[in-house]
């Protein structure tokens, strides 16, 4: 805003961000697997150009099923979805030419080495041989799989997989990248390194949308983040607008497992019925929308029945609180995460500065039972 003494800026012709036709565009998207699987259900969301988009959502909730039906793989039962200006419904050919994907279970084939893999896709996407074999070296390069290149895939682990994946998915340069957790199962270097390239991409022009289960790779690399649960968008943001939805702060306690359920009554009479639990649920959070008042209300309702707490911290609202809330789920058990994301307003000895982060750990191991049929 400029100041009241500065002269009004002459009118700017540039629209301002976010303002711009939607570079993917979802509307009204349902999908439902047998009767009764209903994987999407009346999806809609836009993407700006060249940001990177976040779709957080525990097991089950629908984000492959998206990523598929924006790449052409999968056929929705209604609605409508755009990506590059292109009706991906009535032109898969057209669309497929301005995407890349690289799946939740890399594609690879094991009988090529890295590069012949790349350079293939290449090929696919119409690039003379030599552009192919150019452009190879240099996604291969930057995913920093130069080394390994010349070996075959059979003989790579399943984080090399992964990165050799996604560099076939750049090679065609695309407009829009679709990665279905990207970084699932790679271990926390190549982890930076993906994140990084994932910043490159953008800063390149090409648009992001990603899935993940990592708030951490959320809060990092999204400029807005939709959540996604039983097939329904359930929130959307940026990941400030999303931990500002629960109050400056949250409470978060934790007791003894013979105590969770007088702990529950206790904090939901304090902040409504939104207590929500970690997987372990001993481990039960509400927001503090009054901050320290909150949390000296509930330290005399525990007292006052006689209970006392294992610990209790007041912490800033995290990825990882917003998603417990809306989704009363939460990707992973995490060892030690209240202790890191506490602040020092709480009682928790271990409070130190806060990182305003979930941290996850990045070995998930991918489950099998849902692998995209070809
Ligand atoms: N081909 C299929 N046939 C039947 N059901 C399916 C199929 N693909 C997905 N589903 C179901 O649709 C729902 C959404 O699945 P989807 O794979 O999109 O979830 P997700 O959010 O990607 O989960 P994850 O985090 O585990 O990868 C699940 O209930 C899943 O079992
Ligand atoms: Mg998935």
């Amino acid at each position: 805003m400029p100041s009241p003494d500065t002269p009004a800026p002459a009118p700017e012709r540039v629209e301002p961000p976010g303002t711009e036709r939607p570079i993917v565009r979802v509307r009204g998207v349902s999908k439902t697997f047998g009767k009764d699987v209903r994987a999407l259900d009346d999806v809609s969301l836009d993407v700006a150009p060249g940001i990177v988009y976040g779709l957080l959502g525990p097991n089950g909730a629908g984000k492959t099923t998206l990523i598929r039906v924006l790449a052409t793989l999968l056929r929705p039962e209604g609605g409508d979805v755009e990506v590059a200006g292109v009706d991906v419904l009535a032109d898969p050919t057209g669309a497929r030419a301005r995407i890349g994907l690289a799946g939740q279970f890399a594609a690879v084939d094991e009988y090529l080495t890295g590069r012949e893999n790349v350079v293939m896709v290449g090929r696919l996407y119409g690039l003379s041989g030599r552009e192919a074999r150019r452009r190879a070296d240099d996604v291969l390069e930057r995913i920093k799989l130069t080394d390994a290149a010349t070996r075959r895939v059979g003989t790579y682990s399943g984080g090399m997989r992964r990165r050799l994946d996604l560099a076939a998915s750049l090679v065609g340069r695309p407009q829009v990248m679709f990665l279905d957790e990207p970084t699932t199962g790679i271990d926390p270097r190549s982890r930076l390194d993906l994140w990084e390239l994932v910043e490159d991409l953008v800063e390149t022009g090409t648009t992001v949308l990603l899935t993940t289960q990592y708030l951490e790779e959320a809060d990092r690399l999204a400029d807005r983040i939709g959540v996604i649960d039983d097939g329904r968008i359930v929130s959307e943001g940026t990941a400030d607008e999303l931990k500002d939805t629960l109050g400056g702060a949250v409470l978060e306690v934790t007791v003894a497992p013979d105590d969770v359920a007088r702990s529950r009554e206790i904090l939901g009479g304090i902040a409504g019925d939104e207590v929500a639990s970690a997987a372990a649920g001993t481990r039960l959070r509400v927001p503090a929308r009054d901050g320290v008042v909150t949390l000296m209300a509930a330290t005399r309702g525990f007292d006052a029945i006689g209970l006392q707490p294992l610990d209790v911290a007041l912490h800033k609202p995290t990825l990882d609180d917003v998603f417990l809330a809306l989704t009363g789920d939460r990707p992973e058990p995490v060892e030690g995460e209240a202790a890191e994301a506490a602040t020092g307003v709480g009682l928790d000895a271990t409070s130190g500065p806060s990182t305003g982060m979930a941290t996850t750990s990045p070995t998930t191991p991918a489950s099998s039972g849902d692998r995209p049929a070809a």
